[in-house]
């Protein structure tokens, strides 16, 4: 098979290039050569900026397009308006985040789309990605998807992730847990202990990417893992199962951390159960994709796989958002004692 990736040399890019190489496939890359150049330096890049010139792409066939890095509809119409003739399937990478509504668990590929306030759609095809924020990037992607669904249709292929983790993650997310679980000590572990989590390793959705070109699978896919939503808790004992370095976990309560002005997210993959959107944010129906071959590897696999990766980075020891997380963590565990009367 002849797949062409847009982008391809930060993060899911390599995994599913790595795999497509695995199994057999001829690989062309088209990116602007910024990201990671030497990655790939057996497969055939074609440079451009999608945002300015796609002329490289002219003139050649594939039998499908991955494309992970769009993010406007327009980026979307153009690529697939000169790609139509050129594969026979647009697989776009999208999010989760597309959803209007995440305080409903069960969410699946049949939700409502989010959608941008009117004023934001008067002026979309003058968007630049500094329009890409918190609030308009789940719309913007649905708004690709339905681009090329109308380009393409019922060739296109929409994956949804939510979370990803694993080698090469360049957010100060899941990476964080396998960090400082192994640096070990007393480790501030945020309740709810039962706060459901998903999250997908960059690997399996690589691979599983490949699979559904080589089946010509069409349409949209919640690609959210493991099996079921776990817990916190299991996951940060799971976390710490491929380390032998001495800690213990303190849970300290949501109120407490809300009291601080603490929110989602601001200590890694905590969700408060207060938050109106913990009910459906973990809690994506991934039924679609399970049953059309998407599969989850060991936790302590996806753990052992970031500690490698900080090692492979050579900042293990430096890495400035862990430290600057140690710090919150020895105040927040302080105050704790302190109102514990520890
Ligand atoms: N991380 C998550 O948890 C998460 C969750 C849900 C969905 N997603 C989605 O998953 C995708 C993953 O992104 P990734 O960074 O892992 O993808 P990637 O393919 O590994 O990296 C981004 C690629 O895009 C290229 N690129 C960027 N701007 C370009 C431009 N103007 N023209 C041509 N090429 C360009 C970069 O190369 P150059 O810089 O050399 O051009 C790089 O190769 C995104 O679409 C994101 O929305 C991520």
């Amino acid at each position: 098979m002849k797949l062409l990736v847009l982008g391809g040399t930060r993060f899911l890019g390599p995994a599913i290039v790595d795999e497509a190489v695995a199994r057999g496939h001829e690989v062309t890359l088209f990116n602007r050569g910024k990201t990671n150049p030497d990655l790939f330096p057996d497969l055939e890049t074609l440079l451009g900026d999608r945002n300015v010139d796609l002329s490289a792409l002219e003139g050649r066939t594939w039998d499908a397009v991955v494309d992970t890095c769009g993010y406007l509809p327009w980026q979307l119409e153009r690529s697939a308006r000169l790609l139509s003739s050129a594969v026979a399937q647009y697989v776009f990478i999208s999010t989760v985040s597309v959803y209007a509504d995440e305080s409903h668990p069960g969410l699946d590929e049949e939700s409502r789309v989010a959608r941008l306030s009117d004023e934001e759609y008067e002026r979309i095809d003058a968007m630049t990605l500094a329009d890409v924020t918190g609030v308009t990037y789940g719309p913007l992607k649905a708004l690709c998807e339905r681009a090329v669904e109308r380009l393409m249709p019922g060739r296109a292929t929409a994956v949804r992730p939510g979370l990803i983790c694993g080698p090469r993650d360049p957010t100060h997310r899941f990476g964080y847990w396998p960090w400082r679980l192994d640096r070990g000590g007393e480790v501030l572990a945020p309740r709810p202990m039962d706060g459901p989590q998903q999250f997908v390793d960059v690997r399996d959705l690589g691979g599983w990417i490949v699979r559904l070109v080589e089946e010509g699978h069409v349409g949209p896919y919640n690609a959210v893992g493991p099996g079921a939503p776990i817990p916190m808790e299991e996951l940060l004992y799971g976390v710490k199962s491929v380390s032998v370095t001495p800690g213990s976990l303190t849970w300290v309560d949501e109120e407490f951390l809300v009291a601080r002005d603490l929110g989602m997210w601001s200590i890694p993959l905590w969700v408060p159960a207060g938050d109106r959107r913990a009910r459906g944010f973990n809690a994506v129906s991934n039924a679609r994709a399970v049953a059309h071959g998407l599969t989850f590897r060991p936790l302590a696999e996806t753990a052992r796989g970031v500690l490698d990766d900080f090692d492979r980075r050579g900042d293990r020891a430096t890495w400035e958002f862990g430290e600057e997380m140690l710090v919150k963590e020895a105040e927040l565990l302080r105050q704790w004692r302190e109102r514990a009367g520890g």
